[in-house]
């Protein structure tokens, strides 16, 4: 029997339907017969056209099929193959686990982001120029492109203009359209190692080979890469990702001479360059090149937030023509007025300020975090990366337990982020990320983390 309420808001004939469907999908065999019309009227005192209505709805989506003057009967439609939403919730559900204390390495606070500024913005975009009737622009808004270039050009010493910046909807989009564009002329392509997990697997995905280049305490080793094949590399000069060294101006020049000479090009990851708490920010490599030689990769979710997903890449000129014939119907997948209330919010001098707002911010948890762990850890760890962007990395000192100390912490329900589990690669460290902690958590989540750590020491 079905259970077919009068007083339902929902009408008669969908719930009749879902009856029926729920039926079929569960119970019934292909080629079943159904209950005739008459007597599902009767049965449930409906009338006639409601029952067909539900009939006529599991035809047109071909859960039944009619014969003439037979009736209705069950079609063959594999049914069985597919799971029901209800069962695919809960399997989502059971498989996430909550943890007390989160060290993730790229979040921000989630009470840093200026929503007041945003929504005054937000609300006068949408009433006065916003217009949503047309299409956007592929490229991304050229209101939002200029206002990126001219951030760039003051901010981290790049050499460029609107025309070649394309706003995407994060780095992964941004590699993607890239390998894309590149596979026809280049096979081989160039990484650190270790080096950032999403560039190996876009670039893998689009079939080139992969050379994985070493780094040393000035980063991406040039001798390595001039012996190898590739003319096509990426690197993190600023802040290698994820050792934390920058390349020195005599190796980033060496680069630069390098892609001149082979006629490479270089792909510059500059994500978290603004995030220097003891030094200037260091200019972008893009800046320094005379022979368009570098496309530049630049995030909004370090500075603002990781959520709003924008991104962008800068083209050097001679790739633009390649990049319109690839991408024609290409369009930026951040929404018009996202990307109109960023460019206003940069135009209004908002963006500069909330970078130096949030590099102090960062500095005094970052500061509290080395302290926290010199305090606590001491000499039985390393501090192998500091003083920029969003974590602390260390390494132990003294003879470790990896396994151990993992399984600990995920039975004391603290999450934490190891360099194997992001570059690959042979390096193992602890990305101890502070962005997301108050002050207060800080204390307690180092306070537990420390007490694993020396159950993992071993002696
Ligand atoms: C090395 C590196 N590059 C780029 C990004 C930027 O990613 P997205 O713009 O997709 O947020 C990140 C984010 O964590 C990163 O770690």
């Amino acid at each position: 029997m079905y259970t077919i309420d009068q007083n339902s808001k929902t009408p008669l004939h969908i719930q009749l339907y879902e009856a029926l469907k729920n039926d079929i999908v569960q119970n019934l065999k292909v080629g079943e017969k159904l209950p005739s019309i008459r007597k599902l009227s009767s049965t449930y005192n409906l009338s006639k056209n409601t029952v067909e209505s539900a009939f006529r709805q599991l035809y047109v989506e071909g859960f039944i099929e009619s014969y003439p003057k037979s009736g209705y009967f069950v079609s063959d439609t594999n049914f069985k193959d597919f799971r029901t939403s209800h069962a695919n919730k809960e399997a989502i559900e059971t498989t996430q686990k909550s943890y007390k204390y989160d060290f993730f390495p790229a979040r921000l606070p989630k009470d840093s982001f200026p929503l007041k500024l945003w929504k005054r913005i937000y609300t006068k975009v949408i009433d006065e120029t916003l217009d949503l009737g047309g299409y956007p622009d592929g490229q991304g808004e050229y209101i939002l492109r200029e206002q990126i270039a001219e951030y760039l050009n003051n901010s981290r010493g790049a050499n460029c203009i609107a025309d070649q910046i394309i706003v995407t909807s994060g780095f992964g989009e941004s590699m993607g359209l890239l390998a894309k564009m590149l596979k026809s002329t280049h096979d081989t392509f160039a990484m650190e190692d270790p080096g950032y997990h999403i560039v190996n697997q876009v670039f893998s995905a689009y079939g080139y080979e992969i050379e994985k280049i070493g780094v040393d305490e000035n980063g991406l080793m040039i001798d390595a890469l001039q012996k190898s094949k590739a003319k096509l590399v990426y690197i993190t000069p600023s802040h290698q990702y994820p050792k934390g060294v920058s390349m020195p101006i005599a190796n980033r020049l060496k680069l630069l001479e390098w892609a001149k000479d082979t006629d490479a090009l270089i792909l510059e990851d500059d994500y978290d360059g603004e995030l220097t708490y003891y030094n200037r920010p260091i200019p972008s490599l893009q800046g320094l090149d005379k022979n368009d030689k570098v496309v530049y990769f630049g995030t909004f979710s370090k500075y603002l937030s990781p959520a709003l997903r924008v991104s962008y890449m800068v083209v050097p000129q001679h790739l633009l023509g390649l990049y319109k014939t690839h991408f024609d119907s290409h369009f930026c997948k951040v929404s018009l007025d996202t990307q109109i209330t960023l460019a206003h919010f940069m135009k209004e001098g908002h963006f500069d300020k909330h970078i130096r707002k949030i590099r102090t911010l960062h500095k005094k948890k970052h500061e509290l975090l080395k302290k926290l762990l010199e305090e606590h850890l001491g000499e039985t760890m390393k501090i192998e990366a500091q003083g920029a962007g969003l974590a602390i990395i260390i390494t132990p000192a003294v003879a470790f337990d990896w396994e151990k100390f993992k399984i600990l912490a995920e039975q004391e329900g603290i999450k934490l982020y190891f360099a194997k589990g992001v570059s690959g690669g042979s390096w193992e460290a602890l990305r101890l990320g502070f962005g997301g902690f108050s002050e207060k958590e800080l204390y307690e989540a180092v306070e537990i983390l420390s007490k694993l750590w020396r159950k993992a020491l071993l002696n």
